[in-house]
């Protein structure tokens, strides 16, 4: 895809694309400092509408400043299948109408192997950010998502150095990577001090007189596949979660693939305990606030675990691998998968000594989105050569 003409400045233009929930903190910071470029690049959004619901996706763009998307594809709910499917038919004619001289795409949904694919295949140059991430794991759904859309793209954004490694170990020319730190961490150092407190959320929620005379609260985020979608698993780790309510109040924001699940399951009646406080899917804002006192975050996020590293509160990851092993390195979060045992222990651990202190990774310093708007202005200068 590489030319050798400097693009035009009167003809320059990026197209971004965000899908779903975790898209949105990331492109905030992104399209920010794009529009600080000013005049010299047209920037412009496309929403797939992988996320639609409320809670999902309009309170993140209006928290976040994000500008209305200049089209939305409506695509929806689907089987991996349909839903990626639907956003390469859906995004070609957008694409067409744009014509932009690059298309950006952040983190490892659906979304992005699917605009990152068509893309490439009309000859439109390809930016990844957050690239190189590597869980290793195939069963994973973004595993499969973060390999391809690395192979694709033009030039790729890396958050922390282990992703370099993965990149060149997979044949991608160092020439195209760019080490320049976590958007996701600009987004949350932007808005900590607008973060909503825990107790306007559980007032809101109904639920203020909860925490009154107990000793701090942990979080509760879980809905990948592979802990909510079989029965057994699910059912041991909301047996865990039970115990882990008789030493400390868990709330619980919970997707709605986890709902579903759970409804589907008739595994509701393992949630009826007093100390534990269920909630729908929060704001990012209030999602800040809850993680920013928690004693304790339990979560399969991938998001959630950068997020609590930066903010040295203590993660258990309900997964036995990351695709972010800075966090565990240099964070403070730790490895438990689905394993009662290990996550009790992680726990108990946790409560004893505060857990892991860690330090906050390089680059997670709030300037990633301008390091990027930096590099791919030098990039178009440069006619699209790394
Ligand atoms: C997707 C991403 C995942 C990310 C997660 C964050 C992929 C492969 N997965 O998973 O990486 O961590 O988003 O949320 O792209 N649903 C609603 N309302 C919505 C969106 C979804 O009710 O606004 C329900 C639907 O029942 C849907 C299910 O959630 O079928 C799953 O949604 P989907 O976008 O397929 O995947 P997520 O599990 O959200």
């Amino acid at each position: 895809m590489q030319t050798s003409t400097p693009v035009t400045q009167s003809s320059r233009s990026i197209l971004c694309v965000v899908g779903a929930r975790p898209n949105f903190m990331k492109m905030a910071p992104i399209m920010a400092a794009l529009a600080e470029l000013g005049p010299k690049l047209a920037v412009s959004l496309v929403h797939t509408g992988q996320h639609y619901d409320v809670a999902m996706n309009h309170q993140y763009f209006e928290a976040l400043g994000i500008p209305q998307p200049d089209i939305n594809l409506e695509v929806g709910s689907g089987s991996h299948a349909t839903q990626t499917a639907e956003v390469m038919r859906r995004f070609e004619p957008a694409l067409d109408e744009k014509q932009p001289s690059a298309v950006l795409v952040v983190g490892d949904v659906n979304s992005t192997l699917a605009c990152a694919l068509v893309a490439t295949k009309k000859g439109i140059p390809v930016i990844h950010v957050e690239a190189g991430l590597r869980s290793f794991d195939r069963a994973m759904p973004e595993e499969i998502n973060r390999i391809l859309t690395d192979q694709i793209s033009d030039l790729l954004f890396t958050t922390e150095r282990s992703g370099r490694e993965n990149l060149l170990r997979e044949g991608i020319d160092d020439s195209r990577i760019r080490f320049v730190g976590n958007v996701m961490i600009d987004t949350l150092r932007r808005n900590l001090e607008r973060a909503v407190p825990t107790s306007k959320i559980l007032q809101d929620a109904g639920r203020k007189a909860f925490l009154a005379g107990h000793d701090g609260y942990a979080v509760l985020t879980m809905h990948r596949p592979s802990n909510v979608d079989n029965p057994d698993t699910l059912r041991i780790l909301l047996d865990t979660i039970r115990k882990i309510t008789s030493r400390l109040t868990v709330i619980f924001p919970m997707h709605p693939r986890t709902r579903a699940m759970i409804e589907k399951f008739g595994l509701g009646e393992m949630l009826n305990v007093p100390e534990l406080v269920q909630l729908p899917p929060m704001g990012y804002l209030e999602m800040l606030g809850l993680m920013k006192d928690a004693r304790v975050v339990l979560t399969d996020s991938g998001g959630i675990q950068e997020e609590t590293t930066a903010l040295g509160v203590p993660c258990i990851t309900l997964r036995n691998n990351t695709e972010r092993p800075i966090t565990v390195d240099e964070g403070t979060n730790t490895i438990a998968g689905q394993d009662p045992v290990k996550i009790l222990a992680a726990f108990e651990e946790i409560m004893q000594s505060g857990g892991k202190a860690g330090r906050v990774p390089e680059f997670w310093d709030g300037q990633a989105s301008t390091r990027i708007a930096a590099a791919i202005h030098s990039w178009l200068d440069n006619g699209l050569r790394s």
